[in-house]
């Protein structure tokens, strides 16, 4: 825009208002003044328009297919980095030298564990309970553990905090798959990679030797990669919300996996591969195109549009390649993943998924994969949950740390009654 500053006029009144810009992407208008100066407030639900905040995380281009890590594009951490660099690379701000990123994977390694008690945790549960309740439940436990951590004003405690919940979220999310299918939980062991030892805590058992596939250890360290931070989704903005009022960051995180946990987010990797295999045939897909097009009908094609993606997810064409590679070199031929390939060919050539701009998202072929190397479909949004971690830790310490941040406090318009007065039971 180039301007410093806007005019608002409203009725006789004319407000300026200044712009900011980024180092890249929209300017913003700075209203903070408007209520106090005009007593009028903005109204945009779902915060379409709206910037929380100031951040150096990450950058999303949604018209381009632009997806940064502090500047570094997706597709090249994908291909070259490890989820542990960029763990780093969040949470630091450059990639770290080797001496750096071996003392930050030491760390996390030592946090693996988790407190003995909170294994009784786990029989409080069904064995059938979904592993976002069970993570839900966990996670939130975590503040009852770690006191020694809860003290956001200590750099200090906020970083022992961030290494734990980072560490220990592959180890819970084991321990919650294992309680699904009632084996024994496994400890990690740190002398393997971060996602080796997830692998092992998942699919091993105490009667034999795990040895770890090389091949699905790099496949699912590179969906961690590609699940790690994505700006101000939902669930990163529930994680900050809760943390400005002063909550412990495990409380926080808590509150993140229970947003991440909806369909219309991160339950959608889950909604995106029972509604492939439901559909089950690409003989059935005009059937199904014609409900999500269909405003009476509540169906929306799982792991398809996306708030900020109006083009591809770059993240969506990374996974493809991965589930293609990892099929391959699996030898498993999956009728789903077929089923995906024809239907977004298929969306993607009608008019209706253009002009609504509809593309896959990040969900739409993460199932394929995570259901090659094993997992049940109830396990997708706990894997969500387990990469994304980093991402709302991150976010998590910028919040803090900024000056600008305050207590989230939204205002309303208010269309309920106008003032009245009680009525007894006997006059209504
Ligand atoms: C994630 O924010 C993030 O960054 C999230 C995420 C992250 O990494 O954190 O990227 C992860 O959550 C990805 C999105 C996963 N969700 C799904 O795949 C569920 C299916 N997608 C939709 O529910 C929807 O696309 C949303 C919720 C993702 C986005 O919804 P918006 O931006 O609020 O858009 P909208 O609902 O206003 O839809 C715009 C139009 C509507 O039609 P009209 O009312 O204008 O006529 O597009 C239609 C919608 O009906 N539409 C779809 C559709 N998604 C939108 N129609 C059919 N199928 C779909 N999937």
């Amino acid at each position: 825009m180039g301007d410093t500053s806007v005019k608002l006029a409203i009725g006789d009144n004319s407000f300026d208002y200044p712009v900011l810009s980024g180092s890249v992407g929209p300017d913003v208008i700075d209203i903070r003044k408007l209520y106090g100066q005009a007593d009028v407030f903005t109204y945009d639900p779902g915060f379409t328009s709206t910037a929380s905040c100031r951040s150096k995380l990450t950058y999303i281009d949604g018209d381009a297919g632009v997806l940064l890590h502090r500047g570094y594009p997706i597709g090249q951490l994908a291909e070259n980095s490890s989820f542990m660099e960029v763990a780093y690379l969040l949470l630091n701000g450059e990639l770290p030298v080797q001496q750096d990123l071996d003392k930050f994977i030491y760390t996390i390694s030592r946090h693996t564990m988790l407190h003995e008690q909170l294994a009784t945790f786990y029989r409080g549960f069904r064995r059938d309970a979904h592993p976002m309740a069970i993570m839900c439940g966990v996670v939130g436990a975590l503040s009852a553990f770690y006191h020694d951590s809860t003290d956001i004003d200590d750099p200090q405690q906020r970083m022992i905090a961030s290494h734990r919940l980072i560490a220990k979220m592959p180890t819970i999310a084991a321990m919650a798959y294992k309680y699904s299918i009632g084996q024994p939980f496994l400890y990690p062991k740190n002398e393997l990679s971060y996602t080796g030892n997830f692998l092992r805590m998942t699919f091993g058992v105490p009667a034999e030797p795990y040895e770890v596939d090389p091949v699905i250890e790099a496949a699912m360290d590179k969906i961690f990669i590609l699940h790690a931070d994505h700006e101000q989704n939902a669930s990163t903005s529930t994680v900050r919300l809760a943390g400005s009022s002063g909550a412990n960051p495990f409380a926080c995180i808590a509150a993140g996996i229970a947003c991440l946990w909806g369909p219309a987010h991160g339950g959608a990797n889950e909604a995106a591969l029972n509604m492939l295999r439901e559909i089950g045939h690409p003989d059935r897909i005009p059937e199904y195109i014609a409900r999500a097009k269909n405003k009476d009908d509540p169906f929306r094609l799982m792991g398809f549009g996306h708030r900020v993606y109006k083009n591809y997810d770059p993240r969506a064409t990374v996974m493809q390649k991965t589930a293609t590679e990892v099929l391959d070199k699996l030898g498993v031929t999956d009728p789903v993943f077929d089923v995906a390939r024809e239907l977004e060919q298929i969306a993607l050539n009608d008019p209706y998924f253009i002009e609504k701009k509809l593309y896959p998202n990040v969900d739409f072929y993460s199932g394929v994969i995570l259901s090659a190397i094993g997992f049940p479909t109830t396990m997708f949004t706990a894997l969500f949950a387990l990469a994304r971690t980093v991402g709302w830790v991150a976010q998590w310490n910028e919040m803090i740390s900024d000056p600008e941040q305050k207590i989230g406090r939204p205002r309303q318009l208010y269309t309920g009654p106008t003032q009245r007065d009680y009525i007894p039971v006997d006059k209504r």
